[in-house]
């Protein structure tokens, strides 16, 4: 029999705040669990006072519901567990967490996305026969979806990232693109890449920009989580040239597919691409973006380099299409996200 299903405006009050924090939770551990999923769980006491928590630690640790659980101590007792993802039935490196919730003592769990993932699946089930009230909420963990599309891919999630004036340049025609967007935008793009298993770009950026890649805040200081560097061309790097990339260390691949299967077996599950032109334009081509994120500036250049290096159609039947999901103002600039449009 399926859970029981509810959409997230029917939810009492106090479900709700524990929903937006194990939501908050998950965003915050996003970037540090891969291959694991980026999960958020909250528990609430018997008289819906939220006490505890979570989100899911790296490779090895505790998962969300027991990060929560172990905050919540004996106050879960009588209580209820929120939990963006169907908690795990299965012993992996930790033990299912299915198991901790009812050994704690919570008498009803929600949870966002059913486990794709057949060898862990089953703890809703599990916990019902143990009668536990199981409900699933109609929504979604913007955090979970690209792990959950790259279960589905079999290759890591892929999001092209660029930033261009209104008329769709990333350069002028002397080359210069520094910068094309405001700070706001800038700081988004690094608040953005501490949530990734990695950043990609191609040889040709690499030796025009040396660029260091790092998820830096407005202060210049790293954040705690940083993504894997890579550059994808068969061009020697030499350190001279690219000192920045040296001096944190980087992967180099000398193809896209070869690229993305290493990382993939290497745990990443959630990259970006970072240019240039021609390395977006041979994704685009391979049919390999999964998700978009633009960035806008409200300025003309006329002329000067495109997006993408190639067309990728002769006619407007054979564009790329994608679906619009967010727009978010970023100071004068706009931060459009898209994903692939399912036909
Ligand atoms: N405004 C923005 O958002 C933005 C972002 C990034 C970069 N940029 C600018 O873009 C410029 C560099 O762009 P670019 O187009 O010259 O270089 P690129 O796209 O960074 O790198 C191109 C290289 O990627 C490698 N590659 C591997 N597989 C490929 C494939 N299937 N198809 C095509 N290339 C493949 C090739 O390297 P090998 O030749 O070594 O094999 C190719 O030469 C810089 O000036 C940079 O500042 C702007």
């Amino acid at each position: 029999m399926d859970q029981p299903v509810v959409s997230p405006g029917a939810l009492d009050e106090e479900v709700a705040a524990a929903l937006q924090a194990a939501l908050q939770a998950a965003h915050r551990v996003h970037g540090a669990t891969s291959p694991n999923p980026p999960v958020g769980a909250a528990i609430l006491d018997s008289r819906g006072a939220l006490v505890g928590v979570g989100g899911t630690q790296p490779v090895g640790g505790p998962h969300a519901e027991v990060m929560a659980l172990s905050q919540a101590g004996e106050q879960a007792r009588g209580g209820t567990a929120v939990v963006t993802l169907e908690p795990c039935n299965h012993l992996g490196r930790t033990g299912p967490c299915s198991h901790a919730l009812l050994k704690a003592g919570i008498s009803r769990v929600f949870y966002v996305h059913p486990d794709p993932d057949e060898q862990a699946s089953g703890g809703a089930r599990y916990l019902r026969d143990k009668g536990v009230a199981v409900t699933r909420i109609d929504t979604h963990s913007p955090d979970l979806v690209p792990w959950l599309s790259s279960l589905k891919l079999g290759r890591p999630h892929v999001t092209l990232k660029f930033a261009q004036t209104l008329d769709g340049f990333t350069a002028a025609t002397d080359g210069s693109s520094q910068w094309i967007t405001g700070e706001p935008a800038r700081r988004q793009v690094h608040e953005d890449r501490q949530h990734r298993d990695a950043i990609i770009i191609g040889t040709g950026t690499a030796l025009a920009d040396n660029p260091s890649l790092t998820a830096r805040k407005a202060d210049g200081v790293l954040f705690a989580n940083q993504p894997r560097r890579v550059v994808i061309g068969a061009r020697e790097l030499p350190a001279e040239q690219v000192p920045n990339l040296h001096a944190l260390g980087f992967e180099q691949y000398p193809e896209i597919s070869g690229a993305l299967a290493a990382l993939w077996d290497s745990g990443a599950r959630d990259v970006l691409v970072e240019g240039g032109a021609a390395l977006a334009s041979a994704f685009v081509a391979a049919d390999l973006v999964d998700a978009i994120q633009a960035y806008i500036a409200p300025t003309l250049l006329g002329q000067g380099r495109g997006v993408l290096a190639q067309a990728v159609g002769g006619t407007l039947a054979d564009a790329a299409r994608f679906e619009l999901a967010e727009v978010s103002r970023l100071g004068s600039d706009v931060l459009l996200e898209l994903r692939r449009k399912v036909a």
